[in-house]
């Protein structure tokens, strides 16, 4: 990968006199000129709200909200339809459960199958609407090293035949990948629903091929704005779904005692949207194009075998996750003896690294992490790097020259 650094004004700014070394991409990237320049060009030139104005500036801002909405359906080969402009993931993956529940697509006595590893917007809209609406959640548990999904243990539910399977494609804690063509032939027959907000920014996933139900992903975690995510859906679930908000721009005809919707995505999509961080979002992904996947995932896989190798050299380490290629881009660890904050805090401060600190919004991952962990005391979070297109193995030299310096002062 070609250095790319002139295209990220953030990484010129030095933090306490040293230069950023940005490794907390899990959380959100850094955002490149075009993506800014374009942002701020649609406002100041044509903002207007979108769909609803016969005037040009409207006309202007709705062409290119609509030409966003084209880019996003080719890059996941899905049609215009199908694409649902939402918040983010979070938003995305609430969206689905409402829905299912108001549709009846999910009923009492009803089967949902998701991991023990998934963020808590995966997890948290399950388990707590399960309460309420009598269907059961079941939990594919990890039995590999530190949190690794195992292929016996997505067998293990192959009888089972859940009716939904939600799965993140990778994990914001142990960096593993699952193999979403795999799960779709253990699961022939289930509605699949992949949380695709970490793989999305390094590797392209064709939703038509992988015979993916429902895709949720964010725009920040891939060079975008905040604020702006994907609900991708198959038109015939899209078609037979109740929408889960209701309002302007949703509808068809409104009456005293009747409403009917308007056609997709729109029936989806109530309220004025995010209109420029859509059209900036669109441009992030231009971006990433002219990157080219491939490369983009070479890169990644690149930084992330150099830095496992390098940091399981650091003794008095754990590092999370699988050890072979599985692992990709999220480094999670913990260094014996001093807390994650405290490494994360010290590594910003003293050597200008940005890591995260914490539970990830993981935390029964934490739990399951807590009762493999050698340390003496598991701190039930981690501090994890995670790496994107402008790093560099320089990069993973000073994240791991900060860790063994402060291995020192703290005497581990
Ligand atoms: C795997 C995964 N799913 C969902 C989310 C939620 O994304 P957002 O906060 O953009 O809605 C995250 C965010 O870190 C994530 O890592």
């Amino acid at each position: 990968m070609k250095n790319l650094w002139d295209d990220f004004p953030a990484l010129s700014r030095k933090i306490n006199g040293n230069r950023l070394v940005y490794l907390d991409n899990a959380a959100t990237t850094l955002k490149p000129k075009s993506v800014i320049e374009n942002i701020s060009h649609f406002y100041l030139n044509n903002f207007a709200n979108v769909h609803r104005a016969v005037h040009t500036l409207s006309s202007e801002s709705t062409l290119k909200l609509e030409e966003a909405r084209e880019i996003l359906a080719s890059f996941l080969n899905a049609n215009g339809e199908e694409i649902i402009f939402t918040s983010g993931t979070t938003m995305s993956i609430n969206m689905i459960v409402e829905s299912f529940i108001r549709s009846g697509f999910i009923k009492e006595g009803d089967n949902v199958l998701i991991t023990a590893i998934e963020h808590h917007a995966n997890f948290v809209p399950w388990v707590r609407l399960s309460k309420f609406f009598g269907f059961s959640v079941h939990f594919i548990k990890p039995t590999g090293r530190f949190g690794t999904i195992e292929e016996k243990d997505l067998l293990k539910f192959k009888e089972f035949n859940p009716k939904i399977v939600s799965v993140t494609a990778h994990s914001n804690v142990t960096g593993q990948v699952i193999d979403i063509e795999q799960l779709r032939k253990i699961f022939p027959n289930s509605i699949l629903i992949v949380d695709a907000a970490q793989l999305m920014p390094h590797e392209k996933i064709d939703v038509k091929s992988l015979d993916i139900d429902f895709l949720a992903f964010s725009a920040h975690k891939m060079l975008g704005p905040s604020g702006v995510g994907i609900l991708y859906a198959k038109k015939e679930h899209l078609e037979n779904m109740e929408p889960f908000l209701y309002g302007g721009e949703m509808i068809d005809k409104v009456s005293f005692d009747n409403v009917t919707f308007n056609e997709l995505p729109y029936k989806f999509e109530a309220g004025t949207p995010n209109i420029a961080g859509i059209i900036g979002f669109g441009e992030a992904i231009k971006y990433l194009e002219t990157l080219g996947f491939d490369n983009i995932k070479n890169h990644i896989c690149s930084l992330t075998t150099y830095a496992l190798k390098k940091l399981s050299e650091i003794k008095g380490l754990e590092i999370y996750g699988p050890m072979d290629e599985r692992h990709q881009g999220i480094i999670s660890f913990n260094l014996e003896g001093v807390h994650p904050h405290d490494l994360a805090h010290l590594l910003d401060e003293k050597f200008g690294v940005a890591v995260r600190s914490g539970h990830h919004c993981a935390q029964p991952l934490m739990s399951i992490l807590k009762q493999e962990s050698n340390l003496k005391v598991f701190p039930y979070g981690t501090c994890r790097a995670s790496f994107y297109i402008y790093n560099n193995n320089e990069d993973i030299d000073i994240l791991v020259k900060g860790i063994k310096s402060i291995k020192e002062w703290f005497n581990v």
